[in-house]
C-alpha cells in the first residue's frame, strides 16, 4: 500500500475537540482510525486521538480519491484528514459522545501508516486477559481509560512538585547504582566491570541519602524518585515503584503531618473528592486491638475487642486468655458452612482456636454453651452490646504463652476475619475516603523463626527518647517515633523521626545483632556522616503508585504504570530479564550455573 507523506501538514484540532461552534471550519485532524463503517458510496471512519473520538464523512462526490483512500484503512491505521466540520442532522446526533452533534466531511485523506490487526479492540472496557494488555502494552495505553490514568498521573507529579516546592522542599536526585539500603526486600544487584567482583545495589528507597542531604544542610528535600526492591509481588507492589520521598531538618511532626495532609488534599481535589483534614491518629497497639492491622479500613464499623471468658472457662474449652471478640451485627443467622469458612480464614491466618456465639432472645447458641453454660455466653455477649439477630465471632490462640507471636499472630487473623466479613456483607462502599495516621508503632518485632529482633520500620528510626534507656534491656518495649499513612486500609506513606546521634544509630545496629564490625562494613560511611553536626530530621515516603491508583479507583498499580511487570516480575512486553552474551558475563567475571 502506497502511503502519504505527511508534509508540513499541521493538525488544527484534537478529535475529541469539535462541538457545534466549529461548523462551517475547516479542520485537519490526525490519529488512528477507530472503527470504519462502509455503506458503499457512504464511508464512516471514526478517527481517534487520546482526547476522544470525531466522525469522518467520506462521500465520493466530495473528494473521490478520498473515499477511495477510506475504502483502503482499516483499524488502527494512521490518517490524516482534511475537512469541514458539519452540524448532523437530529437523527444522526449521537448522545454518547462530546463530539456526536458534529462531524467532519473528508476532503482530503492521508494515508499515513498501516496497522496489522490488533489483538484486542482498544476500547474503555475490556475483557482482554492481561497478559495480552501487557505483551501489547502500546496498543493497551492508547485505550482511553489507561490514556486518562497515565495523564491523570501526570497532573499528580505535577501538584507534588508545585506543593513541596511551595513549602521550600528542594528536589534532589540521589544515585541508582549504590549501596544497599535495608528496607526489609532483597537487593536487586549491578554488577561492576571496572571493579571486578564487585556490585552496585539498585536502592530500596534513598533513605540513606535524604538522611545525609540533612547534614548537608538542605534542610527540606523531596524527590519523586524509583525504587526497586526483590520482594513477593501482589496487587499493590511492584518491582520498582514510584516514591515522593520527603526529609526535613528540625522537624515537627505535626508541622510534616499537616504539609503531607494539604498535599493529599490537593491531589485528591484532581479527581473531585473533598478530603477532611486534619486526619485521625491511631496509635498502633489501638489498630492491632480494634482492626487486627496496621493498615485498617476505618471506612465500616466491625471493632474486635479482647475479652476473657469466665476462670476457669478458658481451661475447659482449651484457650488462652485474653480472646478475640467481635460482633457482627445481623449475622446470627450464618450458616455452618459460613461459619466453617470464617473458621478456616481465621485458622489460616494464624488463629488456632475459633468459636461464636448466635444471639438469639432469650437464647444463645454457642458450641461453648456445651461446655462452660449459656450464662458466660450471654454475659459475654452482652458485654459486646450484641442484639437479638447479632453473630459474636471469638478467636484465641491454645498456648499459654501471649507473648508478642502469639498475640501478633492473633491479632492478623482477627484482621482478616474482619475484612472477609467486610466483603461478604459488602460493607466496603465505594466513595469513602479514610485517611488515618498509625503512629506510635513498636521499634522491633521480634523474629520468632530467626530468634532475633529486626525493625518494623528500617534502622535508622529513633525511638522515642524516654525509651533510650530500655534499648538493650527491653527493646520489644520500645516505641519508635514512626508513622503511615493509611487511605482505605492500603498503606500509602511511611515514615519517622531519624536517630540523629551516631552512638544511639550504633547501639541500634547492635540490638539487630549487628556487630560493630559488620555495622561499619555496612554503614561506616553513614555513621561517619553522622558524627559532622547532624541535625534533629525525619520525613516519610509516600507510595505514589498506590496514591494515583486510588484517585482513579483501581484496585491494582499496574494500571496506573505505563510499563508495569507481572507478578513474576517479568516485562512481558519487552521480555526482560532475559540472558546475556557470554561475553558480557565474561566482562564482569561471572558466571550462570546450570540448574
Ligand atoms: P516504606 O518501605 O514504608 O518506607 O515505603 C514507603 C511507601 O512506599 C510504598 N511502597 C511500595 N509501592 C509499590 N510497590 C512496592 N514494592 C512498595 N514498597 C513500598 C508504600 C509505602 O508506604 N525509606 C522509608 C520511608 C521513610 O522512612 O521516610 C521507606 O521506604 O506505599
Amino acid at each position: 500500500m502506497k502511503l502519504d507523506l505527511l508534509g508540513d501538514r499541521q493538525r488544527t484540532h484534537y478529535c475529541g475537540e469539535l462541538r457545534k461552534c466549529h461548523a462551517g471550519q475547516t479542520v485537519f485532524l490526525a490519529g488512528w482510525v477507530h472503527r470504519r463503517r462502509d455503506l458503499g458510496n457512504l464511508i464512516f471512519l471514526d478517527l481517534r486521538d487520546h482526547t476522544g473520538v470525531a466522525q469522518v464523512v467520506c462521500r465520493p462526490e466530495v473528494n473521490a480519491a478520498a473515499h477511495d483512500k477510506a475504502e483502503q484503512v482499516r483499524s488502527e491505521y494512521v490518517v490524516g484528514v482534511q475537512g469541514e466540520v458539519v452540524e448532523r442532522s437530529k437523527e444522526t446526533v449521537n448522545p454518547e459522545i462530546a463530539t456526536g452533534e458534529v462531524e467532519v466531511v473528508a476532503r482530503e485523506i492521508l494515508l499515513l501508516n498501516e496497522a496489522r490487526t490488533p489483538p484486542f479492540p482498544i476500547e474503555d472496557e475490556t475483557r482482554t486477559a492481561e497478559e495480552t494488555r501487557l505483551r501489547y502494552r502500546y496498543l493497551d495505553l492508547r485505550r482511553g481509560r489507561m490514556q486518562h490514568h497515565l495523564r491523570l498521573r501526570h497532573r499528580a507529579s505535577l501538584t507534588v512538585r508545585e506543593h513541596m516546592s511551595e513549602h521550600g522542599f528542594v528536589e534532589i536526585e540521589t544515585p541508582f547504582l549504590t549501596r544497599s539500603t535495608p528496607e526489609g526486600a532483597r537487593d536487586y544487584l549491578v554488577p561492576s566491570r571496572v571493579q571486578h567482583g564487585r556490585f552496585y545495589a539498585l536502592p530500596q528507597s534513598p533513605q540513606l541519602f535524604k538522611q545525609i542531604l540533612m547534614i548537608a544542610g538542605f534542610d527540606r528535600y523531596f524527590q519523586i524518585v524509583r525504587c526497586f526492591r526483590d520482594e513477593d509481588l501482589r496487587a499493590d507492589r511492584q518491582p520498582e515503584f514510584t516514591q515522593v520521598d520527603v526529609e526535613m531538618a528540625f522537624p515537627e511532626r505535626d508541622v510534616l503531618f499537616d504539609i503531607i495532609e494539604r498535599l493529599m488534599e490537593k491531589l485528591f481535589a484532581l479527581v473531585d473528592v473533598k478530603v477532611e483534614r486534619p486526619f485521625v491518629r491511631l496509635p498502633y497497639d489501638r489498630a492491632m486491638e480494634l482492626y487486627g492491622s496496621d493498615k485498617p479500613h476505618t471506612g465500616f464499623g466491625l471493632e474486635w475487642k479482647r475479652v476473657n471468658l469466665p476462670p476457669g472457662a478458658d481451661e475447659k474449652v482449651h484457650v488462652a486468655q485474653p480472646l478475640k471478640a467481635l460482633r457482627v451485627p445481623g449475622e446470627g443467622g450464618a450458616s455452618r458452612s459460613q461459619l466453617d469458612k470464617l473458621q478456616e480464614t481465621a485458622k489460616s491466618a494464624g488463629a488456632e482456636w475459633f468459636s461464636y456465639i448466635k444471639v438469639g432472645n432469650p437464647d444463645v447458641q454457642s458450641p461453648l454453651a456445651k461446655v462452660v453454660g449459656e450464662e458466660p455466653m450471654r454475659s459475654l455477649a452482652e458485654s459486646l452490646e450484641a442484639l437479638r439477630g447479632d453473630l459474636v465471632v471469638l478467636l484465641g490462640m491454645k498456648s499459654k504463652n501471649t507473648g508478642p507471636g502469639p498475640l501478633a499472630r492473633l491479632d492478623n487473623a482477627s484482621g482478616e476475619v474482619r475484612l472477609e466479613l467486610a466483603r461478604k456483607l459488602n460493607l466496603i462502599e465505594a466513595g469513602q475516603w479514610n485517611f488515618l495516621w498509625v503512629v506510635d508503632f513498636p521499634m522491633f518485632e521480634y523474629n520468632d523463626k530467626e530468634a532475633r529482633y529486626q525493625p518494623m520500620h528500617h534502622p535508622f528510626t529513633s525511638p522515642r527518647e524516654e525509651d533510650f534507656d530500655k534499648l538493650e534491656s527491653d527493646p520489644g518495649a520500645l516505641r519508635a517515633r514512626a508513622y503511615d499513612l493509611v487511605l482505605n486500609g492500603s498503606e500509602i506513606g511511611g515514615g519517622s523521626i531519624r536517630i540523629h546521634s551516631s552512638d544511639i544509630q550504633q547501639r541500634v545496629f547492635r540490638v539487630l545483632g549487628l556487630t560493630p564490625e559488620k555495622a561499619r562494613e555496612r554503614f561506616g560511611f553513614f555513621l561517619d556522616a553522622l558524627e559532622y553536626g547532624t541535625p534533629p530530621h525525619g520525613g516519610i515516603a509516600l507510595g505514589f503508585d498506590r496514591i494515583v491508583a486510588l484517585m482513579a479507583r483501581e484496585s491494582n498499580i499496574r494500571e496506573v504504570i505505563a510499563f508495569p511487570k507481572t507478578a513474576s516480575a517479568i516485562d512481558l512486553m519487552c521480555d526482560a530479564p532475559s540472558t546475556v552474551e557470554a561475553e558480557q558475563l565474561n566482562e564482569l567475571g561471572l558466571e550462570i550455573e546450570k540448574q
